[in-house]
């Protein structure tokens, strides 16, 4: 997507050809910088500060991560032990591990002299098949909104998000925004209520400045206003997107997600959960005792970084001190409440069924 007239992703291999740029997205909206990842190291800071997020960016992180450790050292051991590292910086997305074996896939049948150059391929290619899919996802959603838009002509399609799952999340397109930017493109009426997502933010932050960069209508909106707004027939659909999807369809992402959908079944409100199938776990069956879920910092809650009148960059406590403050990062919304799975290959039901129906080749 652009940026001030430039073409981004959120990962590239720098000029050197080499090292790693990405964009440093806890210094966004306020300001757009990009950040140089020169060792297994950096890559895993910066998964775990969140300077990237996002299932698939993670995943592709964590891919060039395993580049960059096999820079120093191309021994198995060497393999293993930057693999460990990554995987352990973020556990609830699954695509980060989806990723790791990807690259070890690729790299191990090598001999050493040619791993390095294996590794850079497969990642580049990683990160090229997770725009495609994601362009693919938005096509997929694109036809449920303009369902959506020929039942009600002329009218303003409204749908709800919550967190980022724009393409600042993936490589680029995004998953539950892909349709709506396509919508948008399209000519469609559409307007975006964006949740702001505590405690980060990353809907007031992140899917926000997506949106209004690209030209999308947007509301940023409390986390509590969703339901009130589906009461007074204000959302048309939401779609999410996921950072683990169960063999049977149960989604874990960002903590509020499911209140969501429980509001939005309360007031018959389709809603969708948009996914690669990277982000599908087909070895769980059961999302809200299986999916490892994420406890953060509590300073998070705690604390909040904004930008004063004079433009300096400020971090405030907006909690009683002394406080105890709980973060957990995800929750899962039980298929039952889902409509259906916007996935590369068309949309299923949130059932094993129906992601079977889409990808046979899992059968058995
Ligand atoms: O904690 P984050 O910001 O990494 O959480 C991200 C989300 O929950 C997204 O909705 C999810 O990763 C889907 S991204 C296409």
């Amino acid at each position: 997507m652009k940026i001030d007239g430039i073409h981004y992703r959120t990962i590239w291999v720098a000029d050197d050809g080499w090292s790693v740029e990405v964009i440093d997205q806890t210094k966004l909206p306020h300001e757009f910088r990009t950040l140089r990842l020169t060792s297994a190291d950096d890559a895993a800071r910066a998964i775990k500060d969140m300077i990237v997020r996002g299932a698939p960016l993670i995943g592709a992180t964590a891919a060039y991560g395993l580049c960059l450790a096999l820079r120093d050292d191309t021994s198995d051991a060497a393999l293993h032990e930057a693999y460990e590292m990554l995987a352990a910086t973020r556990p609830t997305a699954v695509n980060l591990k989806w990723a790791l074996d990807e690259m070890v896939k690729a790299v191990k049948p090598h001999g050493h002299n040619a791993r390095v150059e294996a590794a850079y391929t497969a990642a580049a290619k990683l990160c090229d098949d997770d725009v495609e899919i994601c362009r693919r996802i938005g096509e997929n959603g694109l036809k449920i909104i303009r369902g959506h838009a020929e039942t009600k002509p002329g009218r303003t399609i409204n749908v709800l998000t919550h967190c980022n799952a724009g393409w600042l999340a993936c490589v680029d397109w995004g998953t539950a925004l892909a349709p709506i930017y396509m919508a948008h493109d399209a000519g469609l009426p559409v307007h975006v209520w964006v949740d702001e997502t505590r405690p980060r933010n990353q809907g007031a932050s992140l899917t926000a400045f997506e949106l209004g960069r690209h030209g999308v209508p947007h509301t940023i909106i409390p986390d509590n206003a969703g339901g009130h707004l589906m009461q007074h027939g204000q959302v048309d659909l939401c779609i999410v997107g996921t950072d683990r999807t169960t063999a049977t369809g149960d989604a874990a992402n960002k903590i509020g997600t499911y209140l969501k959908a429980l509001a939005a079944y309360d007031n018959d409100v389709p809603f969708y959960v948009a996914l690669p199938h990277t982000t599908i776990d087909w070895t769980l069956s059961d999302g809200i005792h299986e999916i490892p879920i994420e406890q953060r910092s509590a300073r998070e809650v705690t604390h909040m970084t904004g930008k004063t009148a004079s433009g300096e960059i400020v971090t405030v406590e907006i909690s009683a001190p002394g406080s105890a403050a709980a973060n957990y990062g995800f929750d899962v919304t039980p298929a039952r409440l889902i409509t259906g799975l916007i996935t590369e290959r068309g949309v299923a039901a949130a059932s094993r069924e129906g992601l079977l129906t889409l990808y046979p080749e899992r059968r058995g």
